[in-house]
């Protein structure tokens, strides 16, 4: 992967996206200090300091959108939970690419696409992972949160740990485009944290209340609400 460095930006995917004919497949565009942040459903992602990541991966895989690209928000989660795996921590997934350890969020995940004249010039997936931060900040943050240092007990050192999930990224990434969800359904469903249990889940500007039942092979959630009627989301956020 090209590491791709600035000092200072508004948010590594608004770059990516604003520059992506210019950025080459598998760019890594991180910073140490995001200035302007952005979150999934419209929140922002707060700035906790130098010492976590804040990166995007710009992909070109192809010019023609495909299904699975949708799941590679999904894939990046369960990379992201093999590498706090290795510090001994037992991160749990919240449909469909939240993390979180012991109920609070430790890191997140937004996918944005680039398409320009019918044509896919790029996928942007972001993430923020907190590595080292002091508890008073995130106290601040407006939904639980926690950080690898915190969990560990030490302090993180971004560098490897950013080195650790990229060479992980890349492992399998070209037989995940190929084979899809599939390959890696049975290692996210162990760590899916929400089975059997009720969950409210946005879908758009609504939502819907139900019991969390399966995930299907292509990565979407099985619901079945208080009716009793069975619903498979696609897309959408547990909150
Ligand atoms: C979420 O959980 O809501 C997704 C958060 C994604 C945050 C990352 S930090 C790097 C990249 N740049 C952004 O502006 N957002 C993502």
């Amino acid at each position: 992967m090209n590491l791709f460095y600035l000092e200072e930006v508004e948010s590594t995917n608004k770059y990516a996206k604003e520059n992506i004919k210019d950025l080459a497949d598998k760019t890594v565009v991180y910073t140490s200090n995001q200035t302007a942040g952005r979150g999934r459903l419209e929140r922002k992602w707060s700035y906790l300091g130098e010492n976590n990541i804040y990166a995007s991966i710009v992909l070109k895989p192809s010019k023609e959108m495909k299904e699975v690209y949708s799941n590679l928000t999904q894939y990046l989660c369960l990379i992201l939970s093999e590498t706090f795996e290795e510090y001994g921590v037992k991160p749990r997934i919240k449909w469909p690419n939240d993390i979180q350890i012991n109920g609070k969020k430790i890191s997140g995940i937004l996918a944005e696409g680039c398409i320009a004249s019918n044509s896919l010039e790029g996928l942007v997936l972001g993430f923020g992972v907190n590595l080292n931060c002091e508890e008073k900040l995130l106290k601040e943050i407006n939904q639980p949160a926690t950080a690898l240092n915190i969990e560990t007990g030490m302090e993180i050192d971004k560098e490897k740990f950013l080195k650790t999930l990229l060479d992980k990224f890349c492992l399998m990434y070209d037989r995940f485009i190929e084979e899809g969800f599939l390959l890696i359904k049975e290692d996210y469903i162990k760590r899916a944290g929400f089975l059997n249990k009720e969950v409210t889940v946005r879908v758009f500007d609504k939502t819907i209340t139900g019991i969390a039942k399966d995930i299907t092979d292509n990565g979407a959630l099985k619901l079945v609400d208080k009716d009793e009627n069975g619903h498979v989301l696609l897309i959408g956020d547990i909150l």
